[in-house]
């Protein structure tokens, strides 16, 4: 969306707004060879404010292009966060006679009279998400005693739509024949031990989901996965998702508990992230905002602020084979192999041993030089004792972004790329940290590096982590540093690695 620009902190191939502000994806959908991503805009600021949806729409997941504001305040209040669904049975009559299938957006209206009302409406299009009408008997859901009321998110199952709404710190469900009349039909969350409840639960989406027991497709689980955003209570303070993994029968959801609260990415900055809905290919198709409530009408861009994670299926695997033990792994969607330039390109296969309190320059031989780039490598360590280490995108002035492991955790240090003065928020958020899941003494790591951003996946994605900085010259180099005790018998081995460069 905005490849020729010199705007400082821009991002090449992330979404990002062309002026003002964005906050949560919304309405993410697929219909007719188009994937629409709306989200919370503020058309006049770049500071949260009346909330409309933006929206912007892209065939290759990469390039954005942004349309005209889909949904603007109305009597009802702001637009707030909700999804949308394609009525292809038109079960709700929308549907006119050029044909198309209505597209149904159901959002949050937010009014601020006195006191906090959100209630539910609806929205529709019959011209393939070009225009939409607010729909006259709006609004479809509400309920006096509750405050925090908002995001719905719906999809259609077992006969009826599904809607998941977050209430206060926990999610009700509701069942609807046609989208405009809504019973409800259960609640997940008031159990304190499930999950972390230190904020308001924002932003549900309950995603059906198969996990390979075995590996090897002999024992296939059926499951559903609730994300819920919540804000605060995230491993690094303010804003994260975590998730929740369980059945659905069509009415209830029930969780199997967890022993801790497993977040969906354990960096700072990935928030309120949804699946599309209509995706093609039936994948969990993710995308969040990446950013954090502590300091997100604070970071150092003007003109515009805010943007988006990369599109990530999201799939369910089992850790350690034994029950209850069930995991959620992110994999950037396959379409980003696209942003690879055949012309940056670095492959390295020899085994390299990097030797405690050394550092291997991971980029030296490349013949290029860009801050947009993508890393694959596979390490190899030792166990008892086991080696500290860093990856990390750096420049010559000393700024330098790194994902490291360290004490059987993984860890994210944007500390050396802060520029300004940010709020104590952001800079307490500096290092944040993560169990590393998987035990086997190989590890892959994958990174994606913009001008402003690292998201990197660890282990097939098992571990992910997501940060937002804000470094005053490109980092476009990489190096790998072993930090173990000088004299360590700790082994860390680079066994290869490929970095490309991005468009
Ligand atoms: C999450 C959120 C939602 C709300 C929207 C308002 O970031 O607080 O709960 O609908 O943002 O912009």
């Amino acid at each position: 969306n905005t490849q020729c620009t010199t705007e400082e902190f821009r991002p090449r191939y992330h979404f990002s707004p062309a002026e003002h502000w964005i906050n949560d994806p919304n309405g993410l959908i697929y219909y007719d060879g188009v994937y629409h991503m709306f989200y919370q805009y503020h058309p006049n600021d770049t500071i949260w404010g009346p909330m409309h949806w933006g929206h912007a729409i892209s065939t290759n997941l990469i390039t954005w292009e942004e349309l005209d504001i889909a949904l603007a305040p109305d009597d009802l209040g702001d637009i707030f966060s909700g999804s949308s669904v394609v009525d292809t049975t038109n079960t709700t009559g929308f549907k006119t006679d050029n044909g198309n299938d209505p597209i149904v957006a159901i959002y949050t209206s937010a009014s601020e009279e006195g006191f906090l009302t959100q209630v539910q409406s609806l929205a529709y299009s019959v011209d393939k998400a070009a225009t939409f009408q607010k729909y006259v008997n709006n609004p479809v859901l509400r309920d006096e005693n509750s405050p925090d009321f908002r995001d719905p998110n719906v999809f259609y199952y077992g006969g009826k739509w599904i809607m998941s709404l977050a209430v206060g710190n926990k999610i009700e469900f509701y069942g609807s024949p046609d989208l405009k009349t809504w019973s409800k039909l259960s609640e997940f969350g008031a159990d304190p031990q499930q999950g972390n409840h230190d904020g308001v639960w924002e932003c549900p989406d309950l995603i059906p989901l198969i996990a390979d027991v075995n590996g090897d497709g002999t024992k296939l689980d059926e499951l559903w996965v609730l994300l819920v955003s919540i804000n605060p209570g995230g491993p690094n303070k303010g804003s994260a998702t975590q998730y929740f993994v369980g059945n659905f029968d069509g009415t209830t959801f029930t969780s199997f508990t967890w022993s801790n609260t497993q977040w969906m990415d354990w960096g700072p900055d990935n928030y309120a992230g949804v699946t599309f809905s209509n995706e093609p290919q039936g994948r969990a198709l993710v995308v969040s905002w990446m950013s954090n409530w502590n300091y997100a009408n604070a970071t150092p861009t003007s003109a515009w602020r805010g943007q988006m994670t990369i599109p990530r299926t999201l799939d369910l695997v089992v850790v350690n084979r034994t029950a209850d033990q069930y995991r959620l792994v992110s994999t950037p969607a396959e379409e980003l192999q696209e942003l690879r330039n055949p012309l940056h390109y670095l492959e390295y296969n020899a085994e390299i041993n990097v030797l405690p309190q050394s550092i291997i320059n991971l980029t030296e031989q490349a013949a290029f030089s860009t801050p947009l780039m993508e890393l694959e490598i596979t390490l190899n360590i030792s166990k008892n004792p086991e080696p500290s280490f860093a990856i990390c995108a750096h420049n010559t002035i000393g700024e330098e972004v790194c994902f490291g492991y360290s004490n059987a955790e993984y860890y994210l240090d944007r500390s050396k790329t802060t520029n300004t003065a940010l709020n104590t928020h952001y800079t307490g958020a500096l290092v944040s940290k993560a169990v590393r899941e998987a035990t086997e003494e190989v590890i892959s790591i994958r990174m994606f590096l913009d001008v402003s951003s690292i998201e990197v996946f660890a282990d097939g994605g098992l571990t992910t982590m997501t940060a937002i900085h804000f470094s005053s010259q490109p980092l476009d180099k990489i190096y790998i540093n072993n930090w173990s005790k000088a004299g360590s018998s700790a082994i860390l081995k680079v066994k290869n690695f490929k970095v490309y460069g991005l468009h």
